[in-house]
């Protein structure tokens, strides 16, 4: 009998999902959802081949030493700041992700932040359920407008221009970004997108919508300097990484008025919260529940488990982010 490579599916799954594993290899899962520490982390993958991770696990230069026969680490999320990616690749094992099948999802998630904080929906939600709603009144709880305003976006990938659709598309939103390169004019010209320095874009924008991924590179890309660009009517929406802005500037800034809200998805030490924002009630908080539908979760385990059962069974996994670990095979 031949032996299946092993692996850990590191974070609960669908049990469909794990069935379809189990096919092909053999599975250890975690579907009580512990978090494991590192050194449990460590413990489990001695032996592993492949490990299927969430963003809480960090694949690492010292990790990839202490178990050797790691082969394939495959995240289920696009996002992938959780892996040293240079190290995996210097190690020789191959990272995938799970992008396209969130794009959509995700990007509804976006607008469902911008239009909430726009339109004070949080806050208006709160002061009913206060029972403190007595009488119509001209001026109650009133926002900014979403159709028609200067839609600025940070990061201008596949979920970025989902985004700017959505705006130009269905909201005649004008589209203004920011990206390290910028699309082609055929990608531009039906969302009339335009590109702009990220001085212009945090100036112009009505609604500033950060979708970048995170590495230190970027780290704190929106801090107290950029917020005061903003005008004062703008609304701040983060569904990358929470290391993106600069919580205690955003929460100075909106103590004062300095902006009209937020609408933060992700935080820098979640899924601890800074204090600071959660006294402001001008900030729609979410808890990192971006690609968070059933039909979506499903369809990133299944890509995170294709990655792992084509790679580990000698064929190329679908969606590589090192693929110069796999050769030209
Ligand atoms: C992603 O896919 O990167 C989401 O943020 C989930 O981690």
């Amino acid at each position: 009998m031949t032996t299946q490579p092993k692996i850990l599916v590191a974070r609960a799954t669908f049990d469909s999902v794990l069935a379809r594993l189990s096919e092909h290899l053999d599975v250890q899962a975690n579907q009580d959802d512990v978090i494991f520490s590192r050194e449990q982390l460590l413990a489990n993958l001695q032996g592993k081949q492949g490990v299927c991770t969430g963003g809480s696990e960090r694949i690492d230069a010292p990790l990839l030493a202490a178990c050797p026969d790691l082969k394939i680490a495959s995240n289920v999320a696009v996002g992938y700041n959780n892996f040293d990616v240079d190290a995996c690749t210097a190690a020789g094992v191959v990272c995938t992700n799970t992008p396209d099948v969130l794009t959509e999802t995700t990007a509804d998630m976006a607008f469902a932040l911008l239009m909430a904080t726009a339109r004070r929906v949080s806050e208006s939600e709160a002061f009913l359920r206060r029972g403190e709603w007595k009488k119509f009144k001209f001026d109650l709880l009133c926002g900014s407008d979403v159709h028609g305003s200067t839609l600025g976006i940070l990061g201008m990938g596949r979920i970025g221009q989902a985004i700017a659709r959505r705006g130009a598309l269905g909201f005649g939103m004008n589209v203004i970004y920011h990206n390290r390169s910028r699309l082609s004019a055929e990608q531009e010209a039906p969302i009339k997108a335009r590109y702009v320095s990220k001085q212009a874009l945090f100036e112009q924008a009505d609604h500033v919508v950060l979708v970048l991924p995170y590495s230190p590179a970027v780290h704190h890309t929106v801090g107290a300097g950029e917020i005061a660009l903003m005008k004062p009517t703008a609304t701040l929406i983060n569904i990358g990484r929470g290391g993106l802005i600069d919580e205690n500037a955003l929460a100075d800034a909106l103590a004062q008025g300095r902006l009209m809200g937020a609408g933060l998805d992700v935080f820098e030490g979640e899924p601890t919260v800074n204090p600071r924002l959660l006294e402001q009630t001008r900030v729609v908080l979410t808890p990192h529940v971006g690609s968070a539908t059933v039909p979506t979760r499903l369809a990133m385990a299944n890509l995170a488990a294709d990655n792992l059962i084509a790679f580990l069974t000698g064929k190329r996994p679908p969606t590589p982010i090192n693929p110069q670990v796999l050769g030209s095979a």
